[in-house]
């Protein structure tokens, strides 16, 4: 049977109004790039024509301008889960136009197998090689592409000319039995492989292949700068120190690093310290450091669901693939995120938050507690199994009229039950074992900006009249969010009214 070459306008055509489509690739990694901009034309064409066109849209986890921003623009987007970090469709969500669902990355292909969305009408599909049995190579993302394959009624390759090397053997395709079946997932080493480097979709449901030559467009990281830096250098003793007392193995654990700039800073730092041991990772993607680090021999070997390199470090990657070819391993985001994988190998995690509170519990995705910035992404399949789970982030934002730092967060993503560690630029607080005065008294004293330290011991104090095992003053906990939002800074939150 042949697959027939089709146009992205054709290919487009397909797909109507209300689907639920699923799309292969991990953030820009392997996600399509060709159809989904006919698609918005499509869109765009038929709300002129006063057509009702809008799409469910399910992928692996953020995208790129060709999937979130060319559909947002052209309001096609219904539904979509489970994660964002696109600035158009960003603004779709924040001004209702958009039902996000916000999800941990690990849990929808097996929610989208278990039913819960109903089926996938259409899977749009990137690949780097094909035969006629639809057998695939898959690109630089892997994502949720076997679960998409196994329950698409209808399938559109997009086949990309645009890597001059092959990433044949970089992919280990697998999809795990689903309860009362389950089994355990059998990954004890981050290298170890269990799935097919292929991935095989039936003929019959491919509808047609969409030539395609687009790079993934990421721009490379900035620099580390010195905020970044300092939190990177703190972690990083932190790290050395729990090595010397024995409280991480001498080998080392693996490491998962979230992904921007402080993660970048994190991983460099590991690099440069002659304490910290040559590494593994068991991550959700691998940023253009890790090629660095295993360049250098830092870096032994890296499990990921994608190769999140900028374009000219993916340039170099394939000029130097031989080099990577049994340093690498893409695995979909339900293995790489798999809670059972990440409590077995004892991952150390390290994410970033938006704001911690003086307890420990973390706000990842709500400015303010009501606008959406990205979502949960991978963050929580990890910090709650990993070995150690380390949050951090810069102690203030915006010239210092936001502590990031506050009373009770306005919004929860991870809870004090799951944040051992949390570093800012000021120091680091380890949280383990202590109750919540404790926690505060230790969070206050190393992680918090100098010009806020007095205003979180008064609320501490304020607090602690109130008694209980978490001291609260239900009034006064959000007064610094407070002062941001009537006076634009949260310095001038006043808890005098509370006393
Ligand atoms: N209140 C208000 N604004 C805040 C804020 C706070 N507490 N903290 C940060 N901001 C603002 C910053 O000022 C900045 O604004 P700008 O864009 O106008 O300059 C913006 O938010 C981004 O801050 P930045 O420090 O640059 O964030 P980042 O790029 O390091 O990303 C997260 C931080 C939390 C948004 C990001 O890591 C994320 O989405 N995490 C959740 C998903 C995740 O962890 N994925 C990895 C799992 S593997």
């Amino acid at each position: 049977m042949s697959i027939p070459f089709i146009t992205a306008e054709e290919a487009a055509s397909y797909i109507n109004n209300g689907d639920n489509v699923g799309f292969s690739g991990f953030t820009a990694s392997g996600t399509p790039k060709v159809v989904t901009v006919a698609l918005a034309e499509r869109a765009k064409k038929l709300h002129e024509e006063g057509k009702p066109f809008k799409i469910n849209v399910f992928t692996g986890a953020s995208t790129n301008d060709h999937v979130d921003g060319e559909l947002a623009r052209a309001n096609a987007i219904g539904i979509r889960t489970p994660y964002q970090s696109h600035k158009d469709i960003r603004s779709a969500v924040n001004g209702d136009n958009v039902h996000y669902f916000d999800m941990h990355l690990s849990h929808l292909s097996q929610d989208l197998r278990y039913g819960f969305f109903g089926g996938i009408d259409v899977a749009i599909i990137e690949a780097t090689e094909m035969s006629p049995n639809g057998e695939i190579i898959l690109g630089a993302g892997l994502g949720m592409s076997p679960t998409l394959a196994k329950m698409a009624k209808k399938v559109i390759i997009e086949y990309s000319s645009y890597y001059h090397n092959s990433f044949r053997g970089f992919h280990d395709n697998y999809l795990p039995l689903d309860p009362p079946n389950r089994r355990e997932i059998p990954i004890y080493k981050p290298n170890d492989r269990i799935g097919s480097t292929v991935l095989k979709i039936d003929p019959a449901k491919i509808i047609g292949v969409v030539p395609s030559n687009a790079s993934e467009s990421i721009k490379p990281f900035t620099a580390p700068d010195e905020l970044t830096q300092r939190i990177g250098d703190n972690i990083c003793h932190f790290l050395v120190d729990q090595l010397r007392k024995g409280l991480i193995p001498k080998e080392f654990l693996p490491i998962q690093s979230g992904v921007g700039n402080v993660a970048n800073a994190v991983l460099y730092g590991l690099g440069e310290n002659p304490e910290i041991p040559r590494f593994e990772m068991y991550t959700e993607v691998i940023q253009d450091a890790v090629m660095t680090l295993m360049e250098e021999g830092k870096c032994k070997f890296a499990s990921t669901c994608a190769l999140t390199f900028s374009d000219d470090a993916m340039l170099h990657f394939m000029e130097n693939i031989e080099f990577f070819r049994d340093k690498v391993l893409m695995r979909p985001g339900e293995i790489s995120n798999s809670p059972e994988i990440v409590r077995r190998l004892g991952l150390i995690a390290m994410n970033t938050a938006l704001e911690a509170d003086i307890f420990g519990n973390v706000n990842s995705t709500h400015v303010l507690g009501t606008k959406m910035m990205n979502g949960i992404g991978g963050s929580g399949d990890f910090a709650r199994n990993a070995y150690l789970s380390i949050f951090s982030c810069p102690s203030i934002q915006k010239g210092g009229k936001i502590s990031t730092i506050v009373p009770m967060v306005s919004h929860l993503d991870h809870s004090e039950h799951s944040v051992k560690i949390l570093a800012t630029e000021q120091g680091v607080a380890d949280l383990r074992g202590k109750d919540p005065r404790q926690r505060a008294e230790t969070i206050i004293e190393n992680c918090v900006h100098p010009m806020y330290k007095e205003l979180m011991w008064d609320y501490l104090k304020l607090a602690s009249k109130t008694g209980g095992h978490t001291p609260h003053n239900l009034g006064a906990a959000f007064a610094l969010h407070q002062a941001l939002i009537e006076k634009g800074d949260m310095l001038q939150a006043d808890f005098g009214k509370f006393a």
